[in-house]
């Protein structure tokens, strides 16, 4: 019975995204090379998972409106994570512990057992005692249609965590035993729960993986953890930590105690518009995080959610991006090589100086990727900025301030929508080069600094094709050693 009550919910989805997916699909604001869903609104990416030589993502999805709502959970797969398939609807609420009218299935993850795609998720519901959050399973034979779990939930809140924060569990095999961590809050202090399980339905807890001492908020959302290069890393999206919205900690951690040790923080991007990434390894063994490109109601910089909502959509993924360790503990994000495969009209500038108060030209238009190189020892400037799809009035400005240190993505005057300035440390002190990849696509810009351990990404709603972009340097001169630019082609 259960089974043909979430059928129906994917039906009733399936005719929904028919009526619109004409429209949609010629959507002035759609994004070309970024994941987006095919109608309606999406959030955080969920069980993103390599299975049976296609990548398939899930994500937090709505059907009905271009706004949040009751979450089911969309499905997709693809060869690259460029070019995209969509599948039926995977989950959608319909049981006694995952109904609530302004809840559903919330976040989860993904993995193989039996030989089976089993999804872990969080159930929210009403039953009189305020907003539950339970973990739950559903699992698959073709990867397609799930099936939930008779037993479910499988985790309720432990004593001292408040039922309205215990979500978004990030499940993974070591040996022979399946661990998950979980988002919650305890005495207002942000926690990552750990549990492990000899079979994805019978869970233990294992210990606090880490917690917030105040600094980092009152609830981590949307936890990941991996190995990566003989350390770990834990990755998590704070509430209540100011504009640092999406953080990592880097250190050891012993499955025998299951103690994390964090030996170095930092941002996985320093934008408006990254949040509640996730990861997984794929069978190139790559670390590849993907997370939504737009942020909550409760983050201080927040305006809306853009103007996509007229078109019918609203939500895309920024893109995704290989994680890799540095020498001193700090993490590394460059978009996948796959990016390469949807160049073309290559346009190399060579080297070039810009004097003080000069603008130069750079390539024009809006779906491009521009790799530039900074001579810093040769460059005298107070600070440099980038002038992006100017049109008209609009002008999306990013500017690297060389005596404060600093990096400031302003969209104050970006498209007549969007407010505020982004900040991002410059990290170029005792440095001779300065690298920077710029992928802008319909609605968003996506900077990488630094060998890609300082991201910003903001989302842009300029509408015309043409737009002017340029470079201009301020209180002295900007030296460029070298700088390249690809159109990029459409995929989605
Ligand atoms: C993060 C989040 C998760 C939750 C989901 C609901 O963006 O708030 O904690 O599971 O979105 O859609």
């Amino acid at each position: 019975m259960s089974r043909e009550i979430m059928q129906a919910a994917i039906d009733r989805a399936a005719e929904e995204i028919n009526r619109n997916r004409a429209k949609v699909s010629e959507a002035p604001s759609r994004q070309k090379y970024h994941f987006m869903a095919e109608t309606g609104w999406i959030n955080d990416p969920n069980g993103l998972i390599y299975y049976k030589g296609k990548y398939h993502f899930f994500y937090q999805y709505y059907p009905y409106a271009g706004f949040w709502d009751c979450m089911h959970w969309g499905h997709a797969i693809s060869d690259d994570m460029l070019h995209w398939e969509y599948l039926p609807l995977a989950l959608a609420p319909s049981e006694w512990y995952d109904d609530h009218m302004k809840g559903g299935c919330f976040s989860g993850s993904a993995i193989v057992h039996d030989d089976m795609l089993f999804l872990m998720y969080t159930g929210t519901a009403n039953n009189g005692n305020g907003f539950e959050q339970t973990q739950c399973i559903a699992y698959s034979q073709d990867g397609i249609n799930f099936t939930k779990y008779e037993g479910n939930p499988v985790l309720t809140a432990p004593e001292g965590i408040p039922t309205d924060f215990f979500r978004d569990p990030y499940v993974w095999k070591h040996n022979d035993t399946y661990y998950a961590v979980i988002g919650a809050n305890k005495n207002n202090m942000a926690q990552a729960l750990l549990y492990k399980s000899p079979d994805m339905f019978n869970w233990e807890f294992v210990n606090v993986l880490h917690e917030s001492r105040g600094e980092w908020g009152f609830m981590w959302e949307c936890p990941t953890f991996f190995e990566l290069d003989g350390k770990f890393v834990l990755a998590v999206s704070p509430m209540g930590a100011g504009e640092r919205t999406s953080v990592y900690f880097v250190g050891d951690f012993d499955y025998e105690t299951g103690k994390f040790f964090p030996q170095k923080t930092g941002e996985t991007d320093w934008g408006f518009h990254y949040y509640a990434p996730t990861s997984f390894c794929d069978d190139k063994n790559r670390r590849i995080m993907v997370a939504w490109a737009n942020c909550w109601d409760w983050m201080p910089f927040w305006k809306d959610w853009g103007p996509t909502y007229r078109e019918g959509w609203c939500g895309t993924f920024n893109i995704p991006r290989v994680a890799t360790l540095n020498e001193d503990l700090s993490l590394s994000f460059k978009p996948i090589e796959e990016i390469e495969s949807i160049r073309s009209g290559e346009e190399s500038l060579g080297a070039f100086t810009v004097a003080d108060g000069e603008t130069k030209n750079l390539k024009t238009g809006f779906c491009y990727e521009m790799k530039l190189t900074v001579d810093l020892k040769a460059t005298d400037a107070d600070s440099f900025s980038f002038l992006l799809r100017q049109s008209g009035d609009n002008k999306t400005v990013i500017t690297y301030d060389l005596k404060n240190y600093e990096i400031r993505f302003d969209v104050n005057n970006a498209d007549g929508w969007s407010k505020g300035v982004a900040r991002g440390p410059l990290n170029i002190m005792g440095k001779d080069e300065l690298d920077i990849d710029i992928l802008s696509d319909r609605s968003s810009v996506e900077i990488f600094n630094d060998n890609y351990t300082t991201n910003l990404s903001c989302n842009v709603y300029t509408k015309v094709n043409d737009e002017v972009n340029a470079i201009t340097a301020c209180g002295g001169s900007v030296v460029i050693k070298e700088a390249c630019s690809w159109n990029l082609e459409k995929t989605m």
